[in-house]
């Protein structure tokens, strides 16, 4: 854990903006040495998000360092979120609200059935979130208003954390990737690729690239409707939390009018449909074992998938130096799942773990 970040190193003003830590950072960074032989291309890399905490890693938790310190100077004591039953974000943000003695409520809706869904719902309650099932999302909504009402001691985060707050903490990661360019730890890339999902890791980084002047190009492997996670949906992210950095420091240049020309969002690698596997994805979590990497399909699968297909189809010059940004905690949680017992789950949640229900 660290004390200070390279936000603030660039930008001290930007220390009265509340912020905690709660992951381990700088993540590293190596060449994917056998990926690279496999697709004969130079040079791969790989930025390790997934390592950035034991428990529960991945691209979450450096968006709560901005989110949580919010929570806490407001002294709020309970989350209220919201996702699909399996979350990822559900589950990171009830491991880390923990080491800060908050409790999450999860406002859940239902999702096609995995394996990985239902591991994830049987983590949520291991480590203390508080479960509603919701039938739609509308009544979610409602719920979720009508809690805040009532309770004056609870803060709504968005989904994924994708707030202005949250995108800082992927500002944040740009400048620690371009301290690890200046350590020589990298050669600049050209390519970065990374998820979009709900949007603050990939606005993140395109903004804070731009104001670090690191000249690496980013291409978003969109996962969720297009309709949703959009350029323009991004870079609207993005400018927003520009204006909030802008708020606290005039001094910060207003890039907002240039920062579209590094981003490309692209979604025909998303198969159709939120967390329906495809066969690229599939043949993209093989290729990356050989760097002993554990992708799934959800996210990471589908953009290295991205990143493949760009290569063979030699959309990227072979000199070119690309970045694959590894979002998904690879945190081995097998211990936690065999000890946990569905049935000691909210009655509602039970039917997801009969064995006559359909997977994917
Ligand atoms: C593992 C993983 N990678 C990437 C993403 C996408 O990040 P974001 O929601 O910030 O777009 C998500 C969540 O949506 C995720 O769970």
């Amino acid at each position: 854990m660290t004390e200070e970040i390279p936000l603030f190193r660039k930008y001290p003003k930007l220390r009265n903006i509340p912020w905690v830590s709660t992951i381990n950072s700088p993540t590293p960074i190596h060449k994917m040495e056998e990926i690279s032989k496999e697709l004969n291309h130079k040079e791969i890399w790989v930025k390790r998000d997934d390592l950035t905490d034991d428990i529960y890693g991945g691209n979450k938790p450096r968006k709560y360092e901005f989110v949580f310190a919010d929570i806490l100077k407001k002294n709020k004591k309970r989350i209220l979120t919201q996702g699909a039953i399996g979350t990822n974000h559900g589950l990171a943000t009830t491991v880390h609200a923990r080491k800060f003695g908050l409790e999450t409520h999860l406002f859940l809706v239902e999702q096609k059935l995995s394996q990985h869904v239902r591991e994830n719902l049987l983590c949520h309650h291991y480590f203390g979130a508080r479960l509603n099932l919701m039938k739609s999302n509308f009544r979610r909504k409602l719920a979720i208003k009508a809690r805040l009402f009532i309770d004056k001691k609870a803060y709504f985060v968005t989904t994924g954390a994708s707030s202005p707050l949250g995108t800082l903490g992927f500002v944040n990661a740009a400048f620690e990737l371009k301290e690890q360019i200046d350590a020589k730890l990298i050669p600049e890339p050209d390519k970065l690729f990374v998820t979009v999902g709900s949007l603050a890791t990939c606005a993140g980084l395109v903004l804070g690239l731009e104001l670090a002047k690191v000249r690496t190009k980013v291409i978003g492997i969109g996962v969720t409707d297009p309709i949703w996670s959009s350029k323009k949906n991004t870079l609207d992210l993005a400018i927003k939390a520009l204006e909030l950095m802008r708020t606290r420091d005039s001094s910060i240049p207003d890039v907002s009018d240039v920062i579209g020309e590094r981003l490309i969002v692209d979604h025909r690698y998303f198969g159709g449909q939120y967390g329906v596997p495809t066969e690229e994805a599939m043949e993209a979590i093989k290729i990356a074992k050989k760097d002993e990497l554990k992708l799934e399909y959800v996210y990471t699968g589908k953009t290295l998938s991205g990143l493949i297909d760009y290569i063979r189809k030699n959309k990227l010059q072979k000199d070119e130096i690309v970045i694959f940004w590894n979002s998904k905690s690879s945190a081995d949680l097998t211990s936690v799942i065999e000890e946990v017992n569905y049935q000691d789950l909210p009655r509602k949640f039970h039917k997801f773990f009969d064995s006559s229900v359909e997977m994917m």
